[in-house]
């Protein structure tokens, strides 16, 4: 099943992006920090959704609508003063198909897996304002993501459709990590 080989063939790339972003919330001192970090994300999870919205039909997900997205990003970052000036550059991953587009779709949803785990590492740092995006759908979210792989099993049928899922989701991963530069990793 698309959602067994998917999260095998992702573990490497989630590992990597995962070190990445600890790094990253390790350094935050301050709102503008953490309004900093966001900004990468918020640049990146835009781009893709831009990339996969012609794939993403209303009849394949019905409540794509309803799903976290970029516009929380947004929301967080003006909660914490920022402002959406001197974004980084980004490279998106190859879409071209329903299949990839579901496959960049399973890491942008599955990463609000990670979610409350952040959210808890800012608390820490006394950060507890511009977390929306993070907080995902609070106690829904198993839920959510049971829906979402659910439909991502039922459109991605053949080997070569489970194919392209799978590298478009590992591109989704890796250039994200991109977006962070060369941020040393301590293994
Ligand atoms: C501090 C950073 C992060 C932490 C601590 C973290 C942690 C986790 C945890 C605990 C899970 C659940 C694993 C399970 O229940 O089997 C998970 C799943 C996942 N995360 Fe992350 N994550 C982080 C960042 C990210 C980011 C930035 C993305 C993507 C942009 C991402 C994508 C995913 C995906 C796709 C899954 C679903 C795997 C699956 O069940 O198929 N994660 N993550």
């Amino acid at each position: 099943m698309l959602s067994t080989n998917i999260k095998e063939a992702t573990k490497e790339a989630h590992q990597q992006l995962e070190k990445k972003v600890i790094l990253k919330l390790k350094s935050i001192r301050s709102n503008a920090d953490y309004a900093d970090l966001l900004k990468h994300f918020y640049v990146y999870f835009n781009a893709v959704e831009q990339a996969v919205a012609p794939y993403i039909i209303n009849e394949l997900l019905p409540d794509y609508a309803e799903r976290r997205n970029s516009a929380y990003l947004k929301a967080d970052i003006e909660q914490l003063g920022g402002d959406l000036n001197d974004l980084p550059a980004v490279q998106t991953p190859q879409i071209g198909n329903v299949a990839s587009a579901l496959g960049a779709l399973y890491v942008m949803e599955g990463s609000i897996m990670g979610g409350s785990i952040i959210v808890q590492m800012l608390a820490k740092y006394g950060i507890n304002e511009g977390v929306s995006f993070f907080s995902g759908y609070g106690e829904a979210t198993g839920q959510m993501w049971g829906k979402f792989v659910g439909v991502m099993n039922t459109q991605v049928q053949t080997e070569a459709q489970e194919g392209q899922a799978i590298i478009a989701a590992n591109e989704t991963f890796s250039r994200f990590s991109d977006v962070f530069g060369e941020v040393s990793v301590a293994s």
